[in-house]
């Protein structure tokens, strides 16, 4: 089993990446600019499986990602088996039936209007893979003991955002669904009791027909703010 560091001594190790050149910078991150401006959530899957090591990779670069104390607080649950999605996506959208028809309130359901979603939840059946992933709130050790997690929410965003972005980069296609309230994920797959779903990622490739809303993206200039 994995072990915190709490306590341990600083061991500095040397680091020292390859340092690239200026145009080698400049054309990769223009590459990945234009690339990742191709992600889009997608909600209409098709059934199509993808290649598992593809989303294993993925799953290991989020686990990459940096996290407060280097506690990272994540697992990431990754659900093939149909029975268990069709059961996932039976709770999901009893959750989401009543949270449309008025759990949300008005401003929040007009500000879902423009992406045309509803209670119906196809994706979690439709999808070869769910990944569900879990914040750790507090270390639990086998023997029931417990430390305290830092900066819990934001690391596991940082790390979703990676696998976001790792699957996006191996051809594959996403979509980061929070139905709300998320305690059935955790019974159903019974995970322990320090584990919180943080968010249930579909993941395959889209279907023939899949369409996604016309929503435009904040420019450079309205993101930045230079000092
Ligand atoms: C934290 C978070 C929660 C989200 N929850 C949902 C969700 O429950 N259902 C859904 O259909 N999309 C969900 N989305 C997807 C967003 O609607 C989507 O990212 C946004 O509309 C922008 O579209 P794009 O990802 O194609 O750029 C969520 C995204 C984030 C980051």
């Amino acid at each position: 089993m994995w072990t915190p560091d709490h306590g341990r001594a600083y061991q500095p190790v040397p680091y020292c990446p390859e340092r690239l050149s200026a145009e080698e910078s400049l054309a990769r991150a223009a590459e990945l600019r234009e690339r990742m401006n191709e992600r889009r959530t997608v909600r209409m899957f098709s059934a199509d499986p993808v290649p598992e090591q593809a989303v294993l990779d993925a799953i290991a670069v989020a686990s990459t990602a940096p996290s407060g104390a280097h506690q990272q607080p994540w697992t990431f649950a990754l659900v093939e088996d149909p029975e268990l999605r069709r059961r996932i996506r039976e709770a999901a959208e009893e959750e989401e039936r009543i949270s449309y028809d008025g759990r949300l309130g008005e401003e929040w359901l007009s500000a879902l209007r423009p992406l045309g979603t509803d209670s119906v939840k196809s994706h979690l059946t439709d999808a070869p893979y769910l990944i569900v992933v879990f914040q750790q709130r507090y270390f639990l050790a086998d023997d029931g003991t417990t430390r305290k997690h830092y900066y819990g929410d934001e690391s596991v965003g940082i790390a979703v955002g990676m696998l976001l972005t790792a699957l996006h980069l191996a051809g594959l296609a996403a979509l980061t669904h929070t139905p709300s309230p998320m305690r059935f994920l955790g019974e159903l797959l019974e995970r322990p009791r320090n584990e919180k779903a943080f968010a249930v990622i579909p993941v395959g490739y889209p279907a023939d027909d899949c369409v996604v809303p016309d929503l435009r993206r904040k420019s450079l200039d309205q993101v930045l703010v230079r000092y």
